[in-house]
């Protein structure tokens, strides 16, 4: 008896722990997600929030993560223009955010290439 309840006991923890492994990527389960504005990006309305929500926390300029700063205009650009911000945010380079488990949305993603094709302007 003692041991059909141990057994049962296992089976559920095991259960638990394993369906805790599962992660909704948002990404595959939404590709077509609608993603707002995407013709009119600018550096201050689009891009800087995005920054602000994903990468300042290791990127600003007193923690400056690998030596990469994102929470202002000049730096940023900087790490645009060497194609490191795609590179990080597309998971083709060194994937970014660090530690996360998918990129970041595809809208974000869109909203960055574009700015980045535009010359990355300060608008
Ligand atoms: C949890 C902390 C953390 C977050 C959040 C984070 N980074 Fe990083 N990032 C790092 C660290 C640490 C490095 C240094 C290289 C390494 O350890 O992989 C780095 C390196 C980089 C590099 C240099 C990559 C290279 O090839 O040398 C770029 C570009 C970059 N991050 C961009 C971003 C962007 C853009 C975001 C937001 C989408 C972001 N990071 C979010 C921690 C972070």
């Amino acid at each position: 008896m003692k041991t059909l309840l141990r057994q049962t006991a296992t089976i559920l923890l095991l259960t638990i722990a394993l369906s805790g492994c599962y992660y909704d990527k948002e990404n595959e389960l939404y590709p077509n997600v609608a993603c707002g504005d995407t013709t009119n990006i600018t550096y201050s309305r689009s891009i800087a929030p995005i920054m602000t929500a994903n990468c300042n926390v290791c990127h600003g300029a007193a923690i400056a993560s690998g030596g990469v700063i994102t929470d202002n205009y000049n730096d940023l650009s900087a790490v645009a223009q060497s194609g490191m911000l795609w590179g990080a945010v597309s998971w083709q380079g060194n994937p970014m955010p660090k530690g996360a488990t998918d990129t970041i949305s595809i809208c974000d993603r869109t909203k960055i290439k574009k700015w980045i094709d535009a010359g990355a302007p300060n608008n």
